[in-house]
């Protein structure tokens, strides 16, 4: 699509240049102005405003059914200074500009230990753990693990220490941007989560944030209009709302794209403010509430993964396991994000799904 809509693009500044010199270097400076205005929207707002007024003017809406809006927006200009040392492992861990990036402390050992093996099962090569102390960091090197250890003076911010899972999910976000700003797409991966396939033979990059969903059906996970009963209001006692289920904040892909890491910002500079906030209530209010008077929303596209190959536990154990059609279908991941013996059920989703043992995930209740 992006391919497209940069040819109207190119069509449009050649109908011009065809016309008059004068006004080919008036569209193209415009188009610059665009340009540099999606990617520096704070420091150029001359060129911002330059840009937007001439927008109108730069498209004209094709015939019936024909128009498509952007949805995939230009990445950023790769900023190796950010962070050189980070800069220089991506660079030998990536492919394609891409990689699964974890963050673990040591609490989380045993997980950890589970989901590379699953990751290198697969075949994986691009992903990396992000070491919050040195005994995961020493960990990961003897098993031959990618790792890069986080240095909280190094960066630039000094606002996070090492400890429980919920200050690693608020650091996640910081650690993160340097990521997009060297350029790269991250599919941040929580560990709790057992690989089958590659994701990256699964993710369709035409968004800005592209994630899994806790929802557990097609209505849940991708939207559905929930019809609110008042009857007082007799006639109209009716009201449509519309519904979906949280993203999981523990394996989203995340393009380097100005909205993208304007989500980043917006979710951990909430994170240091209200001392209880939830980091994956935070990350999907900012993703969809819309601009309303006092609030400017944030405006990034972004696409629900497909939830039997995006598996969460809930569909495994309520839905999948009971359904003899969908027992036959392979995931690409499964995220025991639903339950507290994630050990054993991960152990299980292995016996399941990749030794073949059809009765592996029947001991386990719905819940836990
Ligand atoms: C969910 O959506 C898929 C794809 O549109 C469809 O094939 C499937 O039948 C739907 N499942 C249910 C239970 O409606
Ligand atoms: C689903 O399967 C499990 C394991 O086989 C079984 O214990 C459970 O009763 C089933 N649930 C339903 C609703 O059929």
């Amino acid at each position: 699509m992006a391919g497209s809509r940069e040819g109207q693009l190119m069509r449009v500044v050649g109908q011009h240049s065809r016309g008059s010199r004068i006004a080919a270097a008036v569209v193209v400076a415009v188009l610059t102005g665009c340009a540099l205005a999606f990617l520096y929207p704070d420091g150029l707002s001359q060129v911002q405003f330059a840009g937007q007024g001439n927008a109108k003017a730069l498209y004209k809406a094709g015939p019936f059914g024909t128009v498509k809006g952007l949805r995939k927006n230009p990445v950023v200009i790769s900023d190796e200074s950010v962070n050189p040392r980070l800069g220089k492992i991506l660079q030998q861990v990536a492919i394609n500009n891409e990689l699964i990036v974890a963050l673990a402390n040591s609490n989380m050992q045993g997980m950890l230990e589970l989901w590379f093996t699953s990751i290198k099962k697969v075949g994986i090569k691009n992903y990396l753990v992000v070491a919050l102390d040195d005994n995961i960091e020493r960990f990961c090197k003897e098993k031959d693990v990618p790792v890069y250890r986080w240095d909280p003076d190094e960066g630039t911010d000094s606002a996070a220490k090492t400890g429980g899972s919920h200050q690693v999910s608020a650091l996640k976000f910081r650690i993160l941007r340097e990521f997009l700003q060297l350029g790269y797409s991250v599919l941040l991966s929580d560990v709790d989560i057992v690989y089958i396939q590659n994701p990256f033979d699964h993710i369709y990059r035409d968004c800005d944030v592209e994630s899994m969903t806790d929802g557990h059906s097609n209505e849940t996970a991708y939207g559905y209009n929930d019809v609110f009963d008042e009857p007082a209001m007799g006639w109209s006692r009716f009201a449509h709302t519309m519904r979906i289920w949280v993203y999981n904040s523990g394996f989203f892909y995340i393009r380097p794209t100005v909205p993208a890491i304007e989500l980043l910002d917006r979710v951990a500079d909430r994170l240091s403010k209200e001392a209880n906030a939830w980091d994956q209530e935070v990350f999907n209010e900012e993703l969809f509430f819309p601009s309303h008077p006092g609030y400017e929303g944030l405006h990034a596209s972004k696409r629900t993964m497909d939830i039997y190959l995006f598996m969460n536990s809930k569909v495994l154990f309520k839905t999948v396991r009971n359904d003899s059609y969908l027992k036959k279908l392979k995931p690409v991941i499964v995220h025991l994000n639903y339950h507290t013996n994630k050990y054993e059920r991960a152990k299980a989703v292995i016996e399941f799904y990749v030794n073949g043992k059809q009765d592996a995930l029947d001991r386990f209740p719905l819940g836990s």
